[in-house]
């Protein structure tokens, strides 16, 4: 592993960049602010190693965007609806940055702070640890929260995301990993080409604030059926109210798996470059976001502008507003007990 410094924030502190290399060449470049992950090279169908994730050459632009690329969000990945929640008999109330709603743990969450390296491993398989303390009543949340998570870039090209969590006092901790990725390695493409497959039955439908309704609804004859490898592009703009309300595709997949254990989520495939990315995780659901947002304001590595749908996002996590629907997989946090998430991106060709 090979550290460099990456940038400065405007209070001085350095910002700096981990490169991590594995056997077979594939590489990891991730910043101890935000815990982002700035860059991501992986082999092609020939060999030809190529970035496949979205994002910035510089701190400034990832304290200035607003599109959480490469970063881990929380404390709660996704939406809480009006920000509020109660936990044993308490209303707490969260900061309100995505129009009504709390959005990827709000104004500055885990992804605008500086993480601490805590430590690496350079022998085997490159590791880097790197570990935020979230103070009692940070946007809102009870109980200070301490969160660890170890990337692994293993030597059959996965890079491995190990979360571990704890806290002082009861509280909601759902973090996910936020990298925008497209497997072309021009990102200058849209992702609209990629076949996406994932192993679920149903999905969370949501309100025009995409907040779920708290039913779950059965892809069977939906433009969100994606048991069988379909283009991303198929189906996008198909007449349909949630596609309406999404923008396209931002939603919540409810795995087959039912979490606790680890199992395969989704494969990506992208067939001009051969690569496929196999999503293995542990967490009850998988947020499918196709980059609608993205408009041309990003500025990114070597000055490509982010185009709309030029990246997706495979979220996995517990399902959005959870602690506001008791019917969904809980995600409390008390003293005493520690949160796990295993999530891993495999990368391969065909
Ligand atoms: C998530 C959300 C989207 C959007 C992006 C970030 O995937 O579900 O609605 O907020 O993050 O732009």
């Amino acid at each position: 592993m090979k550290t460099d410094v990456f940038g400065k924030l405007p209070d001085g502190r350095e910002v700096h960049k981990h490169t991590l290399t594995n056997k077979a060449g594939a590489s990891a470049e991730i910043i101890d602010y935000g815990a982002i992950v700035v860059s991501l090279r992986v082999p092609d169908r020939n060999g030809k190693l190529d970035d496949v994730v979205l994002g910035y050459d510089n701190v400034e632009s990832y304290m200035n965007g607003t599109a959480y690329f490469g970063a881990i969000v929380g404390r709660y990945g996704n939406r809480i609806g009006k920000g509020k929640f109660e936990l044993d008999g308490k209303e707490y109330q969260l900061t309100i940055n995505d129009g009504a709603n709390h959005l990827h743990g709000g104004k500055v969450g885990f992804s605008k702070v500086l993480w601490e390296a805590k430590s690496a491993g350079n022998s085997g398989e490159p590791w880097l640890e790197l570990q935020y303390v979230s103070r009692d009543g940070e946007e809102g949340y009870p109980g200070t929260v301490v969160l660890k998570v170890r990337y692994t870039l293993t030597d059959k090209n996965e890079l491995r995301l190990d979360y571990e969590g704890t806290t002082d006092r009861p509280t909601v901790l759902n973090p996910t990993h936020h990298s925008y990725f497209n497997l072309s390695g021009n990102l200058s493409n849209t992702i609209l080409d990629h076949q996406l497959m994932i192993e679920a039955d149903g999905t969370t439908p949501v309100d025009s604030g995409l907040i779920p309704t708290g039913q779950i609804a059965s892809v069977d004859n939906t433009p969100f059926d994606f048991r069988a490898a379909t283009a991303i592009g198929a189906r996008i703009n198909a007449s349909n109210e949630q596609l309406t309300f999404g923008k396209g595709y931002d939603h919540n997949w409810v795995l087959r798996s039912g979490g606790g254990h680890l199992a395969k989520a989704a494969e990506l495939y992208d067939p001009s470059s051969g690569r496929m990315m196999t999503v293995f995780t542990d967490q009850p659901g998988l947020q499918f976001y196709s980059g609608n947002f993205l408009d041309g304001s990003a500025k990114g590595k070597n000055g490509v502008a982010y185009q709309r749908r030029t990246g997706l996002c495979l979220e996995a996590q517990a399902f959005p507003d959870t602690p506001n629907k008791p019917q969904f997989p809980g995600i409390t946090l008390r003293q005493g007990q520690t949160y796990h998430q295993t999530t891993i991106y495999q990368f391969s060709t065909r």
